[in-house]
């Protein structure tokens, strides 16, 4: 679905459809004055009284089949005073699914209506885009059965009355790139994991590095063991799919030689539990424990789409540990010792908490390599996570309360939400080992935080670093308003925000 821009008086504009947004208890011919221009029909349609623009309402109104706009979705939006982004993005998706009900190619939006709603105008556009965007995304690759696939709208158009105004077409053309990057990490999450395997992630990012212009550097099983990744290789020990350390790099000109931005995503493209097996009910599901290099690939997608140098002025690296995690005569037992990249040693007790052993490396690694400004892990590392904070909701580790509330509001803004967890080292008492420097896993009780605190003793002293939790709104069993069911895309766009606007002290 593309994003179209048309300029010009209201009564040259064409589409199949109209989105109107409307405050409850408001009337709609002062909220949306050009409508009324562009469909004098709707002044004395009678199905606009009934119509009370309740959040989530939609109101669907003809005019005569002939017009150049023959219909208008009125989307309610509730009071005004409890308004707030989410409540555009939840109204522009049931439009949207309305639309796809009606199979309506051409959907226009009336930017001055969106402009005029409280807040920021650029932000409205960009949500709307968004929320247009993603509920219409559908994981088809392996259908070949379906008579008709679900219908999805060519474009959506928004409707400028006089110029276009740049920087709200800007806006726009973000969130149409937020989108793409979401959509490729949903493909990449929503794809098996015998499509999806880390040489599969080495040719997308060789993909995205051709089309854009990144650089990528690849280290394959041989080169992570010899060197000296052992706490990775105990990952990949028992799997035949042959693992990969991949980093992709966005440098726009005249920034190498600034400290980058760095990401590390736990790619783990299966995870079986390995020797400590998981149970099998929803085994299936741990195809989405890339997720976290899943949202990665979307971030470079969605710089690229953004026309990469111009719009991200910043040196940004992702770095994505990428392998199986399966069960074998050759693979890890509980009870093994293992000497990571940094020299500390790790008792194994149980190989399902396998993401923390590929990230520990990976972060050690980037951090000798690229020096950091600021290093964010991002990883579906523990089913703990969802017990503590839920389906919806990631938890956020940080060195500074900067870093974790500047994370934080980015999120919430773009609808990816995160909660703070404190690193506190009381707990790494639960780590200690008897047999080596630590233990991979502690007790039961505060595991996302353990899982972070074993992270962070592989984070260089004063070095700025977050870790976010992301096993919960990942990979979701039902749909959301912006998201059917399975990879939801999740920290796509918080990664993109960061890439943007940095974080204070990191320019
Ligand atoms: N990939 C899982 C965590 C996970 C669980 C993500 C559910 C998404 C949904 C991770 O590798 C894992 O298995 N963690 C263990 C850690 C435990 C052994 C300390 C867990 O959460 O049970
Ligand atoms: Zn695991
Ligand atoms: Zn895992």
């Amino acid at each position: 679905m593309d994003v179209r821009f048309q300029r010009g008086p209201s009564g040259e504009w064409k589409a199949n459809v109209v989105l109107a947004f409307a405050f409850k208890g408001e009337d709609i011919r002062t909220q949306a004055k050009a409508l009324i221009d562009v469909a004098p029909w709707l002044d004395i349609a009678p199905a606009l009284n009934d119509f009370k623009g309740e959040a989530g309402e939609i109101g669907l109104l003809y005019g005569h089949p002939k017009i150049a706009i023959p219909r208008i979705i009125l989307c309610g939006l509730g009071g005004r005073d409890s308004y707030t982004v989410d409540t555009l993005r939840k109204s522009v998706s049931a439009a949207m699914q309305k639309c796809r009900e009606l199979k309506l190619e051409n959907i226009g939006i009336d930017v001055e209506t969106l402009s005029g709603l409280p807040g920021e105008a650029a932000r409205n556009v960009e949500e709307a885009v968004v929320a247009a965007i993603l509920p219409m995304y559908t994981y088809e690759r392996f259908r070949t059965t379906r008579k008709e696939p679900l219908f999805t709208p060519s474009w959506i158009s928004l409707f400028f009355a006089g110029d276009i105004d740049s920087e709200l077409r800007d806006a726009a053309r973000r969130g149409e790139s937020a989108a793409a990057g979401i959509y490729l990490t949903r493909d990449l999450v929503n794809g098996p994991a015998n499509l999806v395997t880390p040489s599969f992630l080495e040719e997308q990012a060789g993909k995205l590095a051709a089309r854009y212009g990144f650089t990528v550097r690849v280290l394959n099983r041989e080169e992570i063991a010899r060197e000296g990744m052992g706490a990775f290789e105990s990952v990949f020990k028992g799997a035949v799919e042959d693992a990969r350390l991949i980093a992709i790099e966005h440098c726009p000109k005249g920034r190498s030689g600034d400290k980058p931005v760095v990401f590390v995503g736990k790619g783990v493209t299966f995870d079986t539990g390995g020797i400590s097996l998981k149970p099998s009910a929803n085994m299936g599901d741990m195809k989405s424990d890339m997720g976290g290099a899943g949202a990665i690939f979307g971030l470079f997608e969605a710089i690229g789409q953004m026309g990469g140098q111009a719009a991200v002025d910043r040196r940004i690296i992702g770095v994505m540990p990428c392998t199986e995690n399966m069960p074998d005569g050759q693979a890890t037992r509980p009870g093994d010792v293992v000497k990571s990249l940094s020299g500390q040693t790790i008792e194994i007790i149980n190989t399902d908490a396998e993401g923390r052993l590929i990230l520990c490396d990976a972060m050690t690694w980037a951090q000798r390599e690229y020096d950091p400004a600021l290093m964010v892990d991002l990883a579906t590392l523990t089913g703990a996570c969802l017990i503590a904070l839920g389906n919806d909701v990631a938890a956020v580790f940080a060195t500074d309360e900067v870093l974790s509330d500047t994370i934080r509001k980015e999120g919430e803004t773009v609808g990816d939400l995160y909660w703070p967890l404190p690193l506190w080292d009381r707990y790494f008492e639960d780590l200690k080992s008897d047999v080596a420097d630590m233990k991979n896993v502690g007790g039961r009780e505060g595991g996302t935080i353990n899982a972070a605190l074993f992270l962070k003793q592989f984070v260089d002293e004063g070095r700025r670093w977050a870790h976010l939790d992301i096993a919960g709104p990942t990979f979701r069993s039902k749909k959301s308003p912006l998201s059917p069911f399975g990879a939801t895309g999740f920290a796509v766009r918080t990664l993109l925000q960061l890439a943007l606007n940095g974080v204070e002290d990191v320019k």
